[in-house]
């Protein structure tokens, strides 16, 4: 039977059985007088026992946008998609799977409109892949919420889907900072070393992370004594040279007599179970270990408190990772694996066999049948099988541990990364891309994953910088680097036995350079936390593809360019030993700035058109609108270091330009009690010359602290103007 509901005037509701509540949305649609219907709109509908198959025809020029974190180009078109949160750290194209999984998309073409399938367990997406011209899902359930969002505009389907599925998370302001990571710093004087090679060097930096490493044998919420001495000093001392420090902390608790967080765990039965009632063991890091019931709130609310002691050592950032849930391998698969070994010992020529034993190894790791061999104990006291809630697991412990930081920090903002996600984690947990590797190819691909990560409300996030598997080389650290600045989470990130990439690891001349970008990237702050808050005000993507902001056909399949707030475009170099790179200018004028350093100009102007742009390699191409500006300041060691009293606003100018400058503490949640300010900056032209004016909407609340706007304000003809206001 299906319900019909129209949400509001664009948004349909079709209810297929008695879904699970994901959690995913925030409109309370329970409380509704649903229609029944026997037709769906949209897709042709085959109803299985236990799953339900929509089809639909596409037309040649259909394009399909979103699915947040997945590879494949940017129009989706051609490929298969799996949503099932999959720990698989090779991405590549072929894959079907990553870490979270991001049910909505566009459809854009005869008609445009989105579709989120709101339900937990495997979805596959054939995007035309088997049949060119057909989109065929098939949901492993019978119990679903299919929505479907109806606009003529994909910015505004976007935005329906926010107003259901509620506005993103919004991170302190020196989550905006540069962070570093690496796998893993192995004690503390390895962290404080890297903190004052930053420092000495002049480099910009807000956090660095602690990897498993800093863990008693790999069991969460413990500190290894030997290597992290004295952890609460550490802390303050890395704190008071402005760096915050983010402890990685994984779902798997290791079996082990005396550990506190296993033996309460146990006692209180917290663990997922197997159908025999004992407690599921899957091995990870810790070696053998149980998986958290985070579906089940008595256990969200345990694990949420369990970050007390590190959060009284002043921690206020974290990373979940894991949380697929990933399991290298279950005794019972293991046994197996044995037994086909012994099999094929017993042969005097194995063969062929050899490849059997190594598909064995890979197929140990994240099974389905292991998935579907546990359960969740639910708080109206339902069992339900692992397999169908599978994609929730990730965006249950990041809710945990959301909720959890909420307490104990009070007013205060924490910055959360989590690996795995479902939709709806957005409003409490950033995500990174999870493993990618130091390819070029990953460049385009985290290009690509940003724009459809921000479709699924996922506006604060990014990739490891630099690439986290293979070694890595100078140059592709700077271009990915350049990414990074217009990338919301900028860390460089990497992986054990790989080279290390931080900006000092190759040569000094390369380490000039990723100085400059990394020093940029902060004078951008301003604009960049600006931008961030209105586009969660006003349910507008932060990062969107040119082709949603401008209508022109030509845009259709750009996707290595991508707007960066309302005043920039973003186009990386994501190509080895190029002079530069083909860009396309979308409309109207555009300024092409190559940022060498912040303080230097080499900018041109662009009509509309298609061009072939130098760029060495230690300028980023930065693209400003015509009519728009960009708020910048002078890049500190640390956000918040200093109070930041002028502002430079760098602008292109053919006619008139404002901009509305928002600000805020960056560290609390006053903001949502009106404590923050509203700076409306005007450019006007005027007989050859501009002129320059800003007003406050000031709240009694907050004092803004800005004295100055310079003002560096650019012609058609490249001819720059400055001028200077004061208040
Ligand atoms: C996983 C994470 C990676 C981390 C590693 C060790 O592979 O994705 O970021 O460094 O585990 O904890």
């Amino acid at each position: 039977m299906i319900k019909k509901y129209e949400i509001f005037k664009n948004i349909t509701l079709f209810r297929f059985g008695d879904p699970f509540k994901t959690g995913a949305v925030v409109v309370d649609v329970d409380q509704i007088n649903f229609k029944e219907v026997k037709d769906i709109y949209l897709f042709d509908k085959n109803v299985g026992l236990d799953k339900v198959v929509f089809n639909k025809t596409l037309s040649a020029g259909d394009s399909i946008y979103g699915l947040g974190e997945n590879l494949g180009s940017l129009n989706k078109r051609g490929k298969i998609y799996r949503c099932y949160s999959s720990d698989d750290f090779l991405h590549t194209p072929e894959k079907e799977a990553l870490y979270g999984s991001h049910p909505f998309f566009i459809i854009d073409g005869d008609e445009t409109v989105g579709v989120f399938i709101d339900s937990p367990s495997e979805i596959k997406i054939d995007a035309g892949f088997k049949d060119t011209n057909l989109l065929s899902i098939e949901v492993s359930s019978t119990d679903i919420d299919l929505y479907i969002f109806r606009s003529k505009n994909k910015i505004d389907i976007i935005g329906s889907f926010l107003s259901l599925v509620g506005t993103p998370y919004i991170p302190p302001k020196w989550a905006f900072g540069y962070q570093q990571c690496r796998w893993s710093y192995p004690n503390r004087e390895t962290v404080e070393s890297i903190g004052n090679q930053f420092r000495s060097l002049d480099i910009p930096c807000d956090v660095i992370y602690l990897d498993i490493d800093y863990m008693k044998d790999y069991k969460v919420f413990t500190v290894d004594e030997n290597k992290f001495p004295d952890f609460e000093d550490f802390i303050a001392k890395m704190l008071e040279k402005g760096f915050k420090i983010a402890p990685i902390i994984d779902p798997g608790v290791k079996i082990e007599d005396g550990y506190e967080v296993y033996e309460e765990g146990k006692s209180k039965g917290y663990f997922c179970k197997k159908e025999n009632g004992l407690d599921f063991v899957g091995t990870v890091w810790p070696g053998a270990t149980c998986y958290p019931d985070f579906a089940n709130s008595k256990v969200r609310e345990w694990w949420g408190g369990l970050y007390e002691e590190m959060v009284k050592s002043g921690i206020c950032a974290f990373w979940n990772d894991m949380n697929e849930p990933a399991i290298f391998f279950t005794p019972d698969g293991l046994k197996n694996f044995y037994s086909l070994v012994d099999k094929i010992k017993e042969k005097k020529d194995p063969g062929f066999d050899f490849f059997s034993i190594k598909d064995a190894v890979n197929g140990l790791s994240n099974k389905r049948e292991d998935y579907q061999s546990f359960f969740h104990n639910l708080d109206d006291g339902k069992v339900i099988c692992h397999d169908k809630i599978h994609n929730l697991y990730g965006f249950f412990m990041a809710l945990a541990t959301s909720d959890g930081l909420k307490k104990l920090l009070g007013n205060k903002r924490y910055l959360l990364l989590s690996r795995s996600s479902y939709i709806g984690a957005h409003r409490f947990t950033s995500i990174w891309m999870g493993d990618n590797q130091s390819w070029w190819e990953h460049i385009i691909v985290n290009i690509r994953m940003l724009q459809s990560l921000n479709m699924c409300g996922f506006f604060y996030t990014g990739a490891d910088i630099g690439g986290f598997g293979c070694n890595s080389s100078a140059e592709l650290v700077i271009r990915w680097s350049q990414l990074g600045i217009f990338s919301p989470l900028f860390r460089n990130h990497s992986a054990l036995g790989t080279r290390n990439q931080e900006p000092w690891a190759f040569d000094s001349a390369t380490t000039d350079i990723i100085r400059d970008i990394i020093k940029f990237r902060y004078a951008l702050i301003p604009y960049i936390y600006s931008e961030y808050l209105k586009s969660i005000i006003n349910s507008r993507c932060l990062i969107l593809p040119v082709s949603f902001v401008f209508d022109d056909p030509i845009l259709k399949n750009i996707e290595d360019q991508f707007m960066f707030g309302e005043s920039i475009m973003a186009a990386p170099i994501y190509t080895p030993n190029s002079g530069g790179r083909y860009v396309t200018l979308p409309d109207v004028k555009w300024l092409c700035w190559k940022v060498k350093n912040f303080d230097d100009r080499d900018v041109s102007i662009y009509n509309p058109g298609s061009y072939f742009i130098n760029c060495e390699l230690d300028e980023t191409l930065t693209f400003v609108k015509e009519n728009s500006i960009v708020v910048l300041t002078r890049p500190q060691n640390y956000v918040g270091e200093k109070k930041i009293t002028e502002l430079l606003a760098v602008a292109f100018v053919t006619d008139r330009a404002s901009y509305m400058y928002y600000d805020d503490d960056g560290e609390t949640y006053d903001f949502q009690k009106g404590k923050f300010i509203n700076l409306n900056i005007f450019i006007e032209k005027s007989d050859g010359d501009y002129e320059v004016y800003f007003n406050d909407e000031e709240s009694a609340e907050y004092k803004n602290d800005i004295r100055t706007i310079k003002f560096e304000i650019y012609d058609e003809n490249g001819r720059v103007f400055t001028k200077i206001i004061s208040r």
